[in-house]
């Protein structure tokens, strides 16, 4: 049976170690389960079993397996250190027989994206970003049509527009949309990334390092590396949707308490084919993936045992084809989530409503 291995690691460091270690998660306060995390080894978690193909019935087996740094100590270790331990975890999947990794979150996110690690390893390595962005587009795209905001008229904006997933995403909702702003810290790799996309779209493009003009944008892509919130309440217009991809979230847990109006939703979950049992509780009901863990999924009922996504320049092909291979063998597009929470279409009804009566004090103030 052709084998799969998934990296994971704590993103809400008490909640995280209490699913594997209830005890230690319940006395250890936040602060000393990240120190503590420096000196843990990889953990083995779980066996992931009944993944199969619609296409071809090919029954895949994997593990998860764990590397104990939270993105607080990626972010503050040297970055060799931070590769020796991902590296470690690796060869980890090496003995359980894994003929495939993938780098979930942080681990894909550190230095040059899993170059580095995959060059160290024997098994083939991807960080799953490929099949990210089609999938944060696509959720994206389906929450504008539930929400009755028309894709082609739609002003959006991707936030961390910059990044690995950031810049792939904003490359597709050019297509998309009528205008898009590109917001990101850095002025010069932001006018770069305009330049570029210029060449090839014909929609308005904005950049800019100021969240303020958020409040200018229907539609929200949000996919930074940072490791606080950095979308809240009062960036946002009634009505708009905001998908969040990144992890740890982009959007602050206020937006989902004072703000009725605002479709939040969880980027990237999809529906996994067969009877799979992850046996293991990472946040999702049952059934359900991250689309990182999916593409390493894929790639392993394709046959496809090499390095596939590496590094921070992803392409367009590999988004398209990753797709066609995971929408092949049966994934699909989940419902929506918000702040891991199943949206309703009561729900959905509820913030259209929010913000008409929101956007009123406007309209008759003009
Ligand atoms: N949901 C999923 O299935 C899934 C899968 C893979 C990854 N992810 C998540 O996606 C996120 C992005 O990953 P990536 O590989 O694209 O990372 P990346 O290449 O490092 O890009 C991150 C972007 O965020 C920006 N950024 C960092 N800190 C920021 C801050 N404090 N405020 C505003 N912008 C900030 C960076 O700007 P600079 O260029 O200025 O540094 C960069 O443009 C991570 O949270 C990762 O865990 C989710």
């Amino acid at each position: 049976m052709d084998t799969f291995a998934f990296i994971i690691h704590p993103i809400d460091p008490k909640r995280d170690v209490s699913r594997k270690f209830p005890f230690l998660g319940r006395v250890l306060n936040e602060s000393q389960i990240d120190f503590l995390s420096t000196f843990f080894p990889p953990l083995y978690i779980s066996e992931i079993v009944g993944i199969t193909s619609q296409a071809t019935g090919k029954e895949i087996k994997g593990w998860f397996i764990a590397c104990p740094y939270t993105p607080k100590r990626m972010l503050e270790l040297p970055e060799q250190t931070v590769y020796r331990k991902i590296i470690q975890t690796g060869r980890l999947a090496e003995k359980l027989g894994a003929q495939i990794l993938g780098l979930g979150a942080f681990t894909s996110v550190v230095g040059d994206a899993g170059i580095t690690i995959a060059n160290e390893l024997d098994v083939p390595v991807t960080t799953g970003d490929s099949y990210t962005v089609m999938v944060a587009v696509d959720s994206i795209r389906e929450a504008a049509y539930v929400m009755d905001i028309p894709l082609k008229t739609a002003t959006a904006a991707v936030v961390g527009a910059t990044g690995a997933i950031g810049q792939v995403c904003a490359e597709l909702l050019a297509d998309d949309v009528e205008r898009l702003y590109l917001i990101g810290r850095r002025q010069d790799k932001l006018e770069e990334l305009r330049d570029r996309l210029k060449l090839q779209s014909s929609c308005e493009l904005i950049i800019s390092t100021k969240m303020d003009v958020l409040k200018e944008a229907q539609l929200i892509l949000t996919v930074t590396s940072a490791i606080h919130d950095v979308v809240r309440p009062e960036h946002l217009q009634p009505g708009s949707v905001v998908c969040d991809v990144a992890r740890p979230r982009d959007v602050s847990a206020m937006v989902a308490a004072v703000r009725d109006d605002i479709l939040v939703i969880d980027g990237g979950m999809v529906d996994v084919p067969g009877p799979v049992d992850f046996h293991f509780n990472f946040g999702f009901p049952a059934g359900k993936a991250y689309a990182c863990m999916a593409e390493t999924v894929a790639l392993a009922l394709e046959g496809r045992f090499e390095d596939y996504t590496l590094g921070k320049h992803l392409t367009r092909a590999r988004v398209e084809e990753i797709n066609r291979i995971a929408k092949k063998h049966g994934f699909r597009l989940s419902g929506f989530r918000s702040f891991e929470r199943e949206v309703t279409t009561q729900q959905i009804e509820a913030v259209r409503r929010n913000a008409k009566n929101a956007r009123l004090p406007y309209i008759a103030h003009m």
